[in-house]
Order: C-alpha cells, then sequence, then structure tokens
C-alpha cells in the first residue's frame, strides 16, 4: 500500500501527511489514542497555548523513537560498551549514553523551538545559535539515557527529560540562567523507559499520562491515562550496600520498612533495579518509596537536579506523590549549577511522610 501511495502522490508532504493519517486510522481502528492526538487535543490546556510547546514536545518524542530503535538491537550494532571519554562527572560514557545525547541534541535543534539543552554527557550547556533556534522560547533539560550501568545486561533503562521557557530575551542565544530556574517552574517533563514494553510518561502540570509505544504502527498509544500513586505502597528502592554510608534517619526508616506488623502491610518489599526512570516508574504504578539520600560518601546523594530530580519530583506531585531531600521540597530548590546533586527522595505520600516524621 505504502509503494502505490508513494508512486501517486510524488510529492513528499502529501505522502508523509497520509502516512501520519494512515497510522491514525489504525489506532483509531484498535480504539486507541495515539500520544500526537493526545497532545494536540491537550493543547489549549496550556496557558500559552501557540503550538510550539505541541510541536517541541513532538521532536522529543521522535527522539526517543530513535533510541528505542538503538536500544532494542544494541546487542546487534556495536554501540554496548563504554566510549573512551568521561563526562564532567567523572562518569565513562557507554556508547549509547552518547549516541542517545546526540540524538535529543539533533531533533531539538532542528525543531526550532528550544533555543539551548542542557544533559548530563554535556560539560555545559549548548546554545543553538541559528536565527530559527534563537527565537525558541523553551530550553529543555534531559538525562538521554538513564541507568548506564543496566545498558549491557538487558535491564530497563530510560531517558528523563525537562522543559522550561526560557528567561532571557527571545531571539538572543541562551544563557545559563535559562537552565538554573526552580523545578517549579517546569512546563513540562517526562521521561521513556525503555523496559518489557517502551512506555512515555509525561507532564504539563495538569495530570500524569502515560503511553506505550506500539511497534506494529510505530506510534506510543494512551495506556495510562491519569496516573495517581497510591497513597500506601509496600515497596521500598535504595541501593542498601550504601548503609553503612546513611546517615540515622535513612537507617531507621529501612529497619522501620523490615519490621513485621501485619496492620501496616510489613515488611515491605526491596526493589531496585538502579535505573531511577524504571524503579520510580515501578512505583509510581504500585505504590512505593524511592530513596537515594545523602551519603558520608555522597553528601549531596547522586542524583542530579535539573534533568533527573527536579523532572520526576513534577511527574510524583502530578500524580499525588511527594517528592524531597527529607528538609526540603525538591521543587523549591534554587539550583546553582547545572550538574548540582540533591538527595532524593520520593514516592507515596504516607511513605515519604514516615520517612520524614522520623
Ligand atoms: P545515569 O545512568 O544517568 O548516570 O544514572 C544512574 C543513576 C540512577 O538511574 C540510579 O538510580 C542510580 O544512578 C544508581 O546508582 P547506584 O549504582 O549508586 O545505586
Ligand atoms: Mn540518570
Ligand atoms: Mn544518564
Amino acid at each position: 500500500m505504502s509503494i502505490l501511495l508513494k508512486c501517486y502522490f510524488r510529492d513528499e508532504l502529501s505522502f508523509r501527511y497520509l502516512q501520519t493519517k494512515k497510522i491514525q486510522y489504525l489506532a483509531t481502528m484498535r480504539g486507541v489514542k495515539t500520544l500526537s492526538e493526545f497532545i494536540i487535543e491537550k493543547q489549549d490546556d496550556f496557558k500559552y497555548a501557540t503550538g510550539e510547546l505541541t510541536r517541541l514536545l513532538n521532536d522529543i518524542v521522535i527522539a526517543t523513537k530513535i533510541v528505542n530503535r538503538e536500544v532494542n538491537k544494541a546487542g546487534l550494532a556495536n554501540i554496548l560498551g563504554a566510549t573512551e571519554n568521561e563526562n564532567i562527572q567523572g562518569e565513562t560514557q557507554q556508547k549509547l549514553d552518547v549516541f542517545a545525547d546526540q540524538q535529543f541534541i539533533s531533533a531539538l535543534k532542528n525543531g526550532g523551538e528550544a533555543c539551548g539543552i542542557a544533559s548530563e554527557e554535556n560539560d555545559d550547556f549548548v546554545a543553538f545559535d541559528s536565527e530559527f533556534s534563537r527565537n525558541g522560547k523553551y530550553v529543555v533539560t534531559f538525562d538521554p539515557l538513564d541507568g548506564s550501568s543496566n545498558i549491557d545486561v538487558n535491564v530497563s533503562i530510560g531517558t528523563i527529560f525537562s522543559i522550561y521557557r526560557r528567561k532571557s530575551e527571545v531571539g538572543q542565544l541562551a544563557t545559563e540562567a535559562d537552565f538554573l530556574q526552580k523545578g517549579e517552574k517546569q512546563v513540562a517533563a517526562g521521561y521513556v523507559v525503555y523496559g518489557s514494553s517502551t512506555m512515555l510518561v509525561y507532564t504539563t502540570g495538569n495530570g500524569v499520562n502515560g503511553f506505550t509505544l506500539d511497534p506494529s504502527i510505530g506510534e506510543f498509544c494512551l495506556s495510562h491515562p491519569n496516573v495517581k500513586v497510591p497513597e500506601d505502597g509496600k515497596i521500598y528502592s535504595i541501593n542498601e550496600g550504601n548503609m553503612v554510608y546513611c546517615d540515622q534517619q535513612v537507617k531507621d526508616y529501612i529497619a522501620y520498612c523490615k519490621e513485621e506488623d501485619a496492620a501496616t502491610n510489613r515488611p515491605y518489599s526491596a526493589r531496585y533495579i538502579a535505573s531511577m526512570v524504571a524503579d520510580i516508574h515501578r512505583n509510581l504504578i504500585k505504590g512505593g518509596i524511592f530513596l537515594y539520600p545523602a551519603t558520608s560518601k555522597a553528601p549531596h546523594g547522586k542524583l542530579r537536579l535539573l534533568y533527573e530530580s527536579n523532572p520526576m519530583a513534577f511527574i510524583l506531585e502530578q500524580a499525588g506523590g511527594i517528592a524531597t531531600t527529607g528538609d526540603t521540597r525538591i521543587l523549591e530548590i534554587e539550583p546553582t549549577e547545572l550538574h548540582q546533586r540533591v538527595p532524593t527522595i520520593l514516592g507515596s505520600k504516607n511513605m515519604v511522610k514516615k520517612y520524614l516524621s522520623l
């Protein structure tokens, strides 16, 4: 059918239009809503609705599909393993970290809605300097590949992104101040989990929705509308190997999780994948708490505020959960550095409240 259509519609745009319509038709036949349809439908909920955020989200979606394709054939495509480089945090970059980073940069640069990006894999922010991009109203921060230690062993990994309106003047180059904004200022945030299926979960501040990639039509389809994290859960997720370096509050809380008490469903279950996207996704759906606290070895914890903790905190709060450093609501932190780390504790409301009460 595609070949016939291509012969008939020589013009590429008409052909693409028909392909999109065909995909939407297939999705409608199956009774599902595609992410593209959903984003357009929700455009008017957004106070600055002009279509630019919609286009920006679509650019991100395209990059995630390309990354998904490579993740799925990683063992065949000579894309497993490490590069010879380290990022600014002294972590060895994996080939997929670099590949994913390039895909996001290229999709956002060519899309023209973002004037710059900051990511885990770049020491400094990148200001896009074409005239087209200088007029972009947004900046994007992202962790292109989360859970890098799991890439080579076929365990779930992810991508995290966060979108802000720029503070600098439209038409100029992006500045660092555009990126150093409180998490409260996010206009959208999301993650993709490359797991047993690939899912994209995002919020624009009007609740959280989840979409599963249907590989047969290459579209994310709405599978988890209006996600709410259960108020209670029975899963705790922490790297317990670090317990010796943790403070007394963390030790007491983990001891509490392991105590026997039928009335409060304890002992809880321990689940820790070491890909925060996958750990938090599971806890979001099932109820649970995720902790990467400060330790004596890592006094600010490990997770990065701008492209790990803030986007996940925004999603968790929008789903009815809590996200805190232990002292402060994560979304209220005034960032001072692009790669700043913060202790991160988030999840089901009552579980996080219990942690804070200790
Ligand atoms: P990244 O792969 O982007 O560097 O992030 C890894 C992070 C996070 O996904 C995970 O929760 C944490 O590192 C695991 O760290 P530990 O191995 O110290 O538990
Ligand atoms: Mn990460
Ligand atoms: Mn990463």
